[in-house]
């Protein structure tokens, strides 16, 4: 009798709903995978046949092109529908939408949407499995998991006891959310840091450390995780001025002096350069963000096989 884990999950809808197994789960498949992305590779034939189906509702630069070109890697054809273009518009219900897509013979849908909930939603109307690109201000599990994956190549496998500060728009981000589960299920320690509005102190109730000042936030910190201010979620103002966050929370070269020797830089993009993060800084030897879009692709060709297996 086999001891191997399984996977027993149509979905992944938030790293909240996983448990630590799973984690290295898709950590180890995409271990396996991560070589084959080698431009002198050929494509492996594990999604032949298959029809991925990208539904993106909110913009999208990185997390798209990675599903596609992960689920082209795995020889799967790749349709993506981005808003705009859908009936959606027309008024058609995302359930609807969900079910021709499922009738049109798709294998998997992949969504991004502005509503949080909406991939469980859509998880529980039809049959194929749904992959969560992002749901609202709630989860972004495949962020979480390509950080969680770079995090492990660059200090260890072992991520018991390092401890990783998450610096900026921490209130509406579901980067930080769904790393803020990952981090904690696998035993990091996490620090929260900016400004209060932004970081309220309830979120302590994660098991994570918020501090409002950065020099304490980032002196003991492994990894430092940027994110932008997400405005496009923001109905007031939460600060004065972009130029008040950045004189007070931005990382610049002087900020990043107060980091250990080794730490190092993430962000999961789009960087909105000098706001949140020097420019020079963003390019320098401590930057990890674009391993992590290439990273990006190994743990969505994870998802994709464990999901359609
Ligand atoms: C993030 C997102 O869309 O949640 N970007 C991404 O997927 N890499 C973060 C952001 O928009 O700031």
């Amino acid at each position: 009798m086999s001891t191997e884990p399984e996977w027993n999950r149509k979905d992944l809808v938030g790293i909240e709903d996983l448990s630590r197994e799973e984690l290295e789960m898709i950590y180890a498949k995409a271990e396996e995978l991560k070589p084959t992305l080698k431009r002198s590779q050929k494509k492996q034939p594990i999604l032949r046949g298959y029809t991925v189906v990208n539904l993106f509702m909110e913009p999208s630069t990185r997390t798209r092109l990675a599903f596609e070109i992960a689920a082209t890697r795995l020889s799967a054809d790749v349709i993506t529908v981005s808003g705009n273009a859908s009936s959606l518009v027309k008024g058609e219900s995302l359930r609807d939408t969900a079910m021709n897509i499922q009738a049109l013979n798709a294998d998997i849908i992949i969504m991004r949407h502005s509503a949080a909930g909406s991939a469980r939603y859509l998880s529980r109307c039809i049959d194929i499995p749904v992959i969560n690109a992002g749901d609202g201000a709630h989860e972004h599990p495949t962020q979480a998991l390509l950080d969680t994956f770079t995090l492990r190549e660059k200090l260890g496998k072992d991520l018991r006891g390092v401890k990783v500060t998450i610096l900026g728009d921490i209130l509406f981000s579901r980067v930080a959310r769904s790393n803020i589960w990952a981090l904690r299920k696998l035993g990091a320690e996490v620090t929260l840091a900016g400004p209060s509005t932004l970081v309220p102190k309830q979120f302590e109730h994660f098991g994570v450390t918020v501090i409002h000042d950065l020099r304490e936030a980032l002196r003991d910190a492994d990894a430092v995780m940027l994110l932008r201010i997400q405005h496009e979620r923001q109905s007031s103002t939460h600060f004065p001025s972009l130029g008040e966050y950045t004189s007070m929370f931005g990382l610049n070269e002087k900020r990043a002096n107060w980091l250990k020797p080794g730490a190092i830089i993430m962000h999961p993009g789009p960087i909105n350069r000098g706001v949140e993060l020097d420019s020079v800084l963003a390019d320098s030897k401590r930057s990890v963000i674009l391993e992590q879009v290439t990273n990006g692709i190994a743990v969505r060709m994870a998802v994709l096989y464990l999901c359609a297996h």
